[in-house]
């Protein structure tokens, strides 16, 4: 090996060591209120074909001829999480329909986008345990689905977040009383069946997963059992058997063509509470799998985080995902995306490995976000791809794909 290489890799390991000790925790979904959804800026330039490249690097042209989704065909589904808007902009569905067979609304099929506040308003008191949707909103996503051969992660139906607080109060006007645990638990049930009769009517097996209840262990400040009260309106009025209240509705209205997630971000620090707060609902037959969310940075410990993780929800006789991926980082330049797409690497090899070993019952991984501009976490450069005059495949692209020329982290 030349001296010039040794000092590089040498170079390399500190730079992850540091990044390691510096380790900055997975960042909590902050209970942002969605915002309208911005027009896509590319829009207006024309549309290229992705350039299979990134700066000063070269790469085999034998993996550069591949794509994600054919890589893991034998594994797991290849997913990433997109805006609706996506759908209006063909440089970004090129490469959708040629790297994944599997996709996510970010925000499109939360309850803030698919409530139809008006509608249920002016409808009361006929509305009072039937709220109004609009799923005008998803159409678009869900045809392109369809067309092109992609399955769906129902995402998700019943979260603290993303959740209008009117939706909770007893004329469904913001700043009026709560409503009662009895009418709460009717409109739950009207939610959940209308969102899952309309996809299953109107798009039959498209949506194979879905995250019924989004995120509701929260260790430290939640309640003596673990679970979140705090701006949870779920808990607020119905209590902390809601989890069970929403799994046992899913599986009511579900036609049996998609499994029933748990979904969080953290779990590799509250796996044990996660399982152990399920088990009514698993006692009760109502959920197959748990979602690992996977919003992780450089510093992370792959093997940690998502392997052991996955290895854990399997050994407790539950389906895993990972949902939610992105790996964030605070550097810059080339030797920062070598680095990312190290750890994009490591995180791959462990769950292909443990998949093909049968350690993990994992049938797919979704990306959080097509690149990295218009990702949620843009100031991490969290993704596999950029958008350089095209949308540009990067390091982590290579990274996912197992480059022999990039090696693993840990
Ligand atoms: C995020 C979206 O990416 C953002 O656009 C939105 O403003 C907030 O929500 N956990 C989840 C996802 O389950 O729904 C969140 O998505 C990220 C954290």
């Amino acid at each position: 090996m030349k001296n010039g290489m040794k000092k590089l890799i040498a170079l390399l390991l500190v730079v992850s060591f540091l990044s390691a000790c510096g380790k900055k925790p997975e960042p909590t979904a902050k209970p942002t209120e969605v915002t309208e959804t911005p027009a896509p800026t590319e829009e207006t330039t024309p549309d290229a074909t992705p350039t299979p490249t990134t700066a000063g690097r070269t790469h085999s042209a034998e993996i550069d001829a591949m794509t994600l989704k054919d890589r893991y065909k034998d594994s797991f589904k290849i997913g990433v999480a997109l805006p609706a808007n996506t759908f209006r902009v063909s440089m970004r569905t090129e490469v959708v329909k040629e790297q994944f067979n599997s996709f996510t609304f970010e925000n499109e099929m939360k309850p803030d986008s698919l409530l139809n506040r008006d509608a249920t308003q002016k409808g009361y008191p006929e509305t009072n345990t039937e709220p109004v949707l609009n799923f005008g909103g998803i159409k678009s996503g869900l045809e392109f689905a369809k067309e092109n051969g992609l399955g769906v992660r129902g995402h998700t139906l019943c979260w603290y977040s993303q959740t209008p607080a009117w939706f909770f109060t007893v004329d469904y006007q913001a700043g009026s009383p709560l409503c009662s645990r009895e009418v709460m638990i009717a409109r739950l049930e009207s939610y959940i069946k209308q969102v899952m009769t309309y996809c299953q009517e109107n798009y039959p097996g498209l949506i194979y997963a879905w995250d019924v209840v989004n995120e509701a262990v929260d260790i430290g400040t939640g309640d003596e059992n673990g679970i979140r009260k705090s701006k949870n309106n779920w808990y607020a009025t119905i209590g902390p058997d809601y989890i069970e209240f929403a799994f046992a509705f899913a599986r009511k209205y579900s036609d049996g063509t998609a499994d029933l997630y748990y979904n969080d971000y953290g779990c590799a620090g509250k796996k044990a509470d996660i399982v152990r707060i399920l088990a009514p609902v698993k006692e009760a037959g109502n959920i197959d799998g748990i979602g690992i969310q996977c919003h992780l940075s450089v510093g992370d410990n792959m093997r940690n985080a998502v392997y052991r993780t996955a290895k854990y929800f399997t050994d407790a006789g539950y389906k895993v995902q990972i949902t939610e991926l992105d790996i964030g980082t605070s550097q810059k330049g080339d030797r920062a995306d070598l680095v990312q797409g190290m750890k994009y690497k490591s995180l791959f090899q462990f769950i292909e490995e443990a998949k093909r070993n049968g350690e993990i019952n994992i049938d797919s991984v979704t990306v959080w976000g097509l690149y990295d501009t218009i990702s949620w976490r843009s100031g991490e450069n969290p993704l596999l791809f950029r958008m350089d005059g095209g949308i540009v495949k990067k390091e982590a692209w290579y990274g996912a794909m197992q480059d022999p020329n990039i090696t693993s982290m840990e």
